[in-house]
């Protein structure tokens, strides 16, 4: 009896002395712990950037959409003051045709000083020989990036495969240079 009270007893403070040591100098390094965190936020963070990634080429087709059949462009007016075949600059076309929805040709026409939401910019970009190169889009969409104007930019090539879309960081850093008129470059809206 003696005997196994004191296995017991030494057992019980030997147990109470290592066992927790053991597992805090475990929590300390935790590098399998650490190491499937760390793998978990990557992933999160893979996952969250497919899911925006996704939510912007829904934006994209369902814009490209619209402007190829809901609403053609091809129908709508050229931007005021611009011609047909118009001279234009890099990285667009060398030629350009501009084309407004109602909304824009009716905002630009007023000086309206913004574009309302839902009004598109479509921009056909010709290389100097006259061939189509890619079509580049800004569709004003309320809410949909406060930060920069909240334009939906679009860009596809002659066989309708999108190249850019969304919040594009490329086409915003660039027309920020128009933020006082919307980030619209070629008309003013004052
Ligand atoms: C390096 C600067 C630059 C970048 C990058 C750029 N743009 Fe432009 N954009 C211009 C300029 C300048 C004009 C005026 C037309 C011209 O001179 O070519 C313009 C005009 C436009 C227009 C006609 C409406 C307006 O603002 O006058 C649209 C639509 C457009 N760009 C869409 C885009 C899209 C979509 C992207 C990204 C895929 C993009 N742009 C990237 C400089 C840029």
């Amino acid at each position: 009896m003696k005997t196994h009270f004191l296995t017991l007893a030494l057992c019980a403070t030997l147990c109470a002395t290592f066992l927790p040591a053991t597992l805090n100098a475990a929590d300390k390094d935790l590098p399998y712990g650490q190491m499937m965190q760390g793998q978990g936020m990557m992933q999160g963070q893979g996952m969250m950037q497919q899911g925006q990634d996704a939510m912007q080429a829904a934006d994209g087709m369902s814009l490209l959409r619209h402007i190829l059949k809901t609403d053609p462009y091809v129908k709508w007016d050229l931007m005021p003051g611009t011609t047909r075949m118009r001279q234009g600059k890099e990285p667009h076309g060398a030629l350009q045709n501009v084309y407004v929805n109602k909304l824009a040709y009716k905002a630009i026409m007023e000086k309206a000083g913004a574009l309302p939401d839902g009004a598109i910019i479509v921009k056909e970009n010709y290389t100097a020989a006259g061939k189509l190169a890619a079509v580049t889009v800004m569709q004003k969409k309320k809410g949909y990036n406060p930060a920069a104007g909240d334009i939906l930019w679009l860009k596809y090539s002659p066989d309708k495969k999108i190249l850019a879309q969304g919040k594009a960081d490329p086409c915003i850093k660039c027309h920020t240079a128009a933020k006082d008129n919307d980030y619209v470059m070629l008309a003013p809206l004052k």
